[in-house]
């Protein structure tokens, strides 16, 4: 009977998963385009639409037996996925950190995936590997840290951040009965996902010392020294300092070299959350910024950000080889084939995944098509264009810009002539922009004081969308005026 069955489903002809090669060619066409009508449009399209529904019209398509058209799941994807919600294509997308969406990589993950090459053991894929390690060893020489420096390409910073802070805790050989006593510094301005990563790898009791900082909202390396002093002396045991190459509040670049030589000194571990800020070593003006980063034990840079990869791309250096291995590298019987091939590292040796996406063909082929060169004309384009937001917003009458961007964030806020409460000016203001569309702006709190960001990383952010990003808030912080007098 089972038999019966068994030979029954294997007889069924065609295979639906197979399409043929014509079914092949029209659903891909229908695709295209969709994407070329996308891409067409983009320059028109909201950078913000906050529709009621929220996508919910999803939800009453759920999942049958029977297949729909590409035409029907195009029309989904179209009302209920791509247009509400931010849109992270937009060069008007000025919040948070902008992550990318490069045309090319898009055919690079096509590829990737229709082609499935299963990239975390060098034996499976060896091209694929090589790739992979091939762009982690250049990202490495962007930040002058050695050839044999180990890394990973991730699914973003925060996984990164993971890999690097389990390494460390290896390395300084931090076991569970230290936890209490194994102090950890950073400033109050260190992206969350470090706290995040401390906790889920074991070490979310480790006390945290944050560092003051200066009046950019850069660590003050005296201040960080007297500490960690302060805890030898207290007989607690100092391990690692986490750094920050952009910060995600206001852009700051903290004292690498400085921090470094005190990491050196009292041999703590040294981690640069460089998500933001790494891949400014390509520009020319950016480079000189991030002196000190090769002091680091470990760097996190995440290509969806700096490299305008779409989301899903992180990446982690750490300078050790055989640390990061100690932690991430395990044996088992049924991979025992793949102990033959060894001229690559393989990156399940160096991060907690084993199967993952080949990552390495959506940052290679963009690179390899518009060579590095179109990038670092990009990032130095985002590095003028903070450099003229921040003269223009200067300029603007009842606007405060308390500092000078080091990289492509420019932090301001109105202060109202018309007596109302700023927070609440500024609160109003971003909702205002938010519902008219054409840019979107986050905000964020410093030193209690509700601030507006214009965050420069999309390729697609040009002279002009700065221009149309500061009209829109002339205009709306006038009619907020107006309304407050009314
Ligand atoms: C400075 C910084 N570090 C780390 C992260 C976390 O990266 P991801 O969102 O890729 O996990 C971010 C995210 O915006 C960031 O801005």
């Amino acid at each position: 009977m089972y038999k019966k069955a068994i030979l029954k489903s294997m007889s069924r002809t065609p295979y639906p998963l197979e399409p043929t090669a014509s079914e092949r060619v029209a659903v891909q066409q229908a695709v295209e385009s969709y994407i070329q009508n996308f891409l067409t449009q983009l320059p028109a399209l909201p950078a913000y639409v906050d529709t009621p529904e929220k996508g919910a019209g999803l939800l009453e398509s759920p999942l049958e037996e029977n297949p729909i058209s590409i035409e029907h799941a195009l029309g989904l994807l179209k009302s209920e996925v791509d247009v509400p919600g931010i849109n992270s294509a937009s060069g008007g997308h000025l919040g948070y950190i902008p992550g990318g969406g490069l045309y090319y990589e898009g055919l690079g993950d096509y590829l990737a995936a229709v082609t499935n090459k299963y990239a975390g053991i060098f034996y499976s894929a060896p091209g694929a590997v090589r790739m992979e390690n091939l762009l982690l060893r250049w990202m490495a020489s962007l930040i002058d840290f050695p050839a044999d420096a180990a890394g990973n390409l991730t699914s973003g910073g925060s996984i990164a951040s993971l890999i690097a802070l389990a390494t460390a805790r290896d390395a300084q050989k931090i076991t569970s009965r230290m936890i209490p006593d194994a102090v950890v510094y950073l400033t109050a301005h260190a992206h969350h996902c470090l706290d995040k990563a401390l906790r889920i790898a074991g070490l979310g009791e480790c006390p945290v010392r944050y560092i003051p900082m200066d009046a950019r909202y850069r660590m003050q390396p005296e201040a960080l020294e007297q500490a960690i002093l302060e805890d030898k002396a207290a007989g607690l045991t100092p391990w690692l300092i986490i750094a920050s190459a952009g910060t995600t509040d206001v852009g700051a670049v903290d004292p690498l070299s400085a921090i470094g030589q005190i990491a050196r000194q009292h041999q703590l571990w040294y981690h640069v959350d460089a998500a933001y800020g790494g891949f400014f070593a390509l520009a020319p003006s950016g480079k000189p910024k991030l002196e000190g980063i090769a002091l680091a034990d470990s760097v996190v840079m995440d290509p969806h950000k700096g490299l305008f990869i779409p989301y899903g791309s992180g990446a982690v250096l750490i300078k050790n080889r055989k640390q990061t291995a100690e932690t991430h590298h395990y044996l088992a019987n049924y991979m025992q084939d793949a102990l033959s091939a060894t001229e690559e590292a393989s990156p399940a040796d160096l991060s907690p995944e084993l199967s993952k996406h080949f990552r390495g063909l959506r940052l290679w082929l963009p690179l390899k098509l518009h060579g590095v060169g179109a990038f670092r004309g990009a990032l130095e384009e985002k590095l003028d264009l903070a450099k003229y937001a921040y003269a223009q917003l200067q300029q603007m009458a009842g606007v405060e810009v308390p500092v000078e961007p080091e990289l492509s964030l420019v932090i301001f806020r109105f202060v109202p002539t018309t007596g109302e409460e700023a927070n609440a000016f500024n609160q109003k203001l971003i909702k205002a922009v938010q519902q008219d569309g054409r840019v979107f702006l986050s905000s964020t709190l410093l030193d209690g004081n509700f601030m507006l960001r214009l965050a420069i990383l999309s390729f697609r952010t040009h002279q002009e969308t700065i221009d149309l990003a500061l009209q829109i808030l002339r205009e709306k912080a006038t009619e907020i005026e107006q309304d407050y007098r009314s």
